[in-house]
């Protein structure tokens, strides 16, 4: 089988080389980003291998149909950004790696929240420069406030474990609310007016496009601190920058970003940012922002070569178990 992987970095091949090798499954690794321009490369390849900030649109599809590739193989869990009508239309399987670490996402949501509440990014480049004032690092304590979670899947399940470790109350909500979870489910204006973190942990859809928005962050409390882990346009980049001049907002911390296709991954160190929203996020102090990296541990690189690498043998054996497929306007897992 034959593979044309997309938006490569040496890290990636690290995990896919070796098992690679020994299923028989021969990969030709792109730096490219798949989009339009991009997609012919594919031509000769039985499937591409593709990740977050590709571009799987119908345009795409089309070309790739057209070449010859008769498999998507995400190698992530979110498909936000694949068009499954035209995958269906042109008879395209679409396989996914379902979860591979959910705690390295849930733990780096820990870790943005305690570095936006307690400062820890300006304190650290404080005490490097032997400034050892702590003026203005003022947090709070997170023990007896409340986390308001959105999506109570695998990663929202273990952060809600974390917060729970740091004794905050924990209320949540999700479109299929988890029975005997334990979980305290309420209304999505009931969590946005109690919590004072709210961390986001449902997958991008239409619905829940823009879900924070400028009507919902006024039924916040003030100050409240936004956590995105999930996918950058759940949040509306422009009312997020209104709630934090105004500050309604008292903090953020950010893996991820609306518009982030275009910089995420990459160094743009010696550019000019053109993208202003970018920018201004970066410039506020009580924002930590980084660059989608909740999945980055070790464990989990080895859990999506491993998952990947066996969704395409399945492929080839004509027997697939983490299908993406369009069944009646929605979006579902297929199952066999
Ligand atoms: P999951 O599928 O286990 O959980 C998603 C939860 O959201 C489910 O309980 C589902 O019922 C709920 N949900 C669906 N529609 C909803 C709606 N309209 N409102 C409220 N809840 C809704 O997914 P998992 O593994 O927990 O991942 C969550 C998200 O994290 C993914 O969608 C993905 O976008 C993101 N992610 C981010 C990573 C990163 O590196 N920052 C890595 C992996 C995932």
């Amino acid at each position: 089988m034959k593979v044309a992987f997309f938006d490569t970095k040496p890290y990636d091949k690290l995990w896919f080389d070796p098992m690679a090798k020994e299923s028989d499954i021969k990969i030709k690794y792109f730096e490219n980003k798949l989009n339009d321009d991009t997609a012919v490369m594919a031509k000769g390849y039985d499937a591409v291998c593709v990740f977050v900030n590709d571009t799987i649109n119908a345009q795409v599809i089309a070309i790739l149909a057209q070449i010859g590739v008769k498999l998507i193989a995400l190698r992530c869990s979110g498909y936000n950004n694949v068009d499954f009508k035209a995958a269906k239309e042109h008879n395209i399987k679409v396989v996914r790696v379902p979860s591979y670490s959910p705690s390295a996402v849930a733990e780096h949501t820990a870790a943005l929240l305690l570095a936006v509440n307690r400062k820890t990014h300006k304190a650290y480049i404080r005490t490097k420069d032997s400034n050892f004032n702590i003026n203005g690092l003022l947090g709070f304590d997170l023990a007896g406030k409340t986390a308001g979670i959105i999506g109570t899947g695998q990663i929202g399940r273990m952060f809600i474990d974390i917060c729970r470790g740091f004794k905050m109350q924990v209320i949540a909500y999700d479109l299929y609310p988890k029975e005997n979870s334990g979980i305290d489910y309420v209304t999505l204006d009931e969590l946005f007016k109690r919590s004072h973190v709210i961390s986001l942990h449902c997958p991008l859809t239409k619905e829940t496009k823009h879900l924070i928005n400028e009507q919902t962050i006024q039924k916040m409390q003030d100050n409240v601190f936004i956590i995105n882990t999930s996918r950058g346009a759940l949040i509306d980049t422009t009312a997020l920058i209104e709630g934090l001049k105004s500050k309604k907002i008292g903090g953020a911390g950010l893996d991820v970003y609306e518009e982030e296709s275009e910089y995420f991954f990459e160094d743009y160190s010696n550019e000019i940012i053109e993208d202003d929203e970018l920018a201004r996020l970066l410039a506020f102090p009580n924002v930590v922002m980084t660059s989608h990296q909740g999945f980055f541990t070790k464990e989990a690189l080895e859990a999506i070569a491993r998952v990947t690498i066996n969704n395409l043998k399945e492929f080839e054996n004509g027997k697939i178990t983490n299908e993406v497929v369009l069944k009646d306007n929605s979006i579902v897992e297929k199952r066999n």
